[in-house]
C-alpha cells in the first residue's frame, strides 16, 4: 500500500497512476483540490484506492491521516513525499525573497515531509520493511532553481533523507529522487524558447516527463532493495553538463 502526498500535482498524479498500474493500492492525499483527487481516483487502474485530505503543514491533520490509514490498512509499504511549493524569484533580488515566502517554502518542502514521515513511521516499520521516497530536485545540488530558498529546501530534504536512512534502518529505507526540470502542465505554460533552451542544455536532449519520475519511484520500490540514504538524479544528465 502506497501513500502519496502532493498527489494532485503534476508529478504526484503521474506517480499515483504509475504505482496503481504496477499493482499498488494508493492513498491519494489532497490539500486544496478535492475534485482533482476524486477524478484521479477514477483514473487509477486496480482497486482499493482512497483519497484522504491532509495538510502537511498541520501535524494534527497528519495524525488524522495516520489513524485513518492505520484503521483501514494496518501498515504502509511506501510513502512518497511529492509535496512542494515555490515561486519564481530572481536570485539577485534578495528583497523579493521575503521572510513569509522563505518560511512557507521550508514549512511545506522540509517540515512537511518530515512531519509526514514522523506521523506514518509506526505504520512504515512493518515486517516487510517500509520505504520513503522524498521527491527533491537537482536544484538541491546545483543551487539553480526557482529561488534560493527553494534550492536550499531541497538540499535540506536530501540531508534529511541521509539522516533518516541511518536513524530508521533497517526497518525503513529512505531515498531521494531528484528530478531535473519536468514537463508538467506548469512548465508547458512557460516561454517555449526557454523550454527549448533547457532541453538543449540537457545531455539526453529533452526535459523529463512525469512518467520518467514515476518509473524511478517504482524502481526504488520494486528493484532497489539494497539502496537507502541515496540521492538519485532523474535529470537526463543535466548535473554533469
Ligand atoms: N515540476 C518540476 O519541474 C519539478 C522538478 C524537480 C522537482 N520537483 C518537485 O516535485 C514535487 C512535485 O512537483 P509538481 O510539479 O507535481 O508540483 P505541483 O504540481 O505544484 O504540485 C504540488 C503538490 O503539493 C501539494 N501541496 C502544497 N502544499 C501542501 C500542503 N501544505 N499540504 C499538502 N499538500 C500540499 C499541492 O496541493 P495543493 O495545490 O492542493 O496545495 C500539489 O498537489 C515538488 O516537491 C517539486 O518541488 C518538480
Amino acid at each position: 500500500m502506497a501513500v502519496v502526498t502532493g498527489a494532485t500535482g503534476g508529478l504526484g498524479s503521474a506517480i499515483c497512476r504509475g504505482l496503481a498500474g504496477a499493482g499498488a493500492r494508493v492513498v491519494v492525499t489532497f490539500h486544496r483540490h478535492e475534485a482533482a483527487a476524486h477524478s484521479l481516483l477514477e483514473d487509477l487502474t486496480g482497486e482499493g484506492h482512497v483519497s484522504v485530505k491532509a495538510d502537511v503543514t498541520d501535524s494534527a491533520s497528519l495524525g488524522r491521516l495516520a489513524r485513518e490509514i492505520g484503521e483501514r490498512y494496518g501498515t504502509v509499504d511506501l510513502l512518497v513525499n511529492s509535496v512542494g511549493t515555490t515561486r519564481f524569484v530572481p536570485h539577485a533580488d534578495l528583497a523579493a525573497l521575503d521572510d513569509d515566502l522563505i518560511d512557507e517554502i521550508f514549512r511545506t518542502n522540509w517540515r512537511g515531509p518530515f512531519a509526514t514521515i514522523r506521523a506514518l513511521e509506526p505504520l512504515l516499520s512493518n515486517r516487510d520493511g517500509g520505504l520513503v521516497v522524498n521527491i527533491s530536485s537537482i536544484a538541491g545540488v546545483s543551487g539553480v532553481g526557482s529561488n534560493i530558498a527553494y534550492c536550499a529546501s531541497k538540499a535540506a530534504l536530501n540531508t534529511m533523507t541521509v539522516s533518516l536512512a541511518r536513524a530508521l534502518a533497517p526497518a525503513v529505507r529512505v531515498v531521494s529522487i531528484a528530478p531535473g526540470l519536468v514537463d508538467t502542465e506548469f512548465i508547458k505554460g512557460l516561454d517555449p524558447d526557454w523550454r527549448r533552451e533547457q532541453a538543449s542544455r540537457t545531455p539526453l536532449g529533452r526535459l523529463a516527463s512525469p512518467e520518467d519520475v514515476s518509473r524511478a519511484v517504482i524502481a526504488a520500490a520494486t528493484m532497489l532493495s539494497y539502496s537507502t540514504g541515496c540521492i538519485m538524479s532523474v535529470d537526463g544528465g543535466r548535473l554533469v553538463d
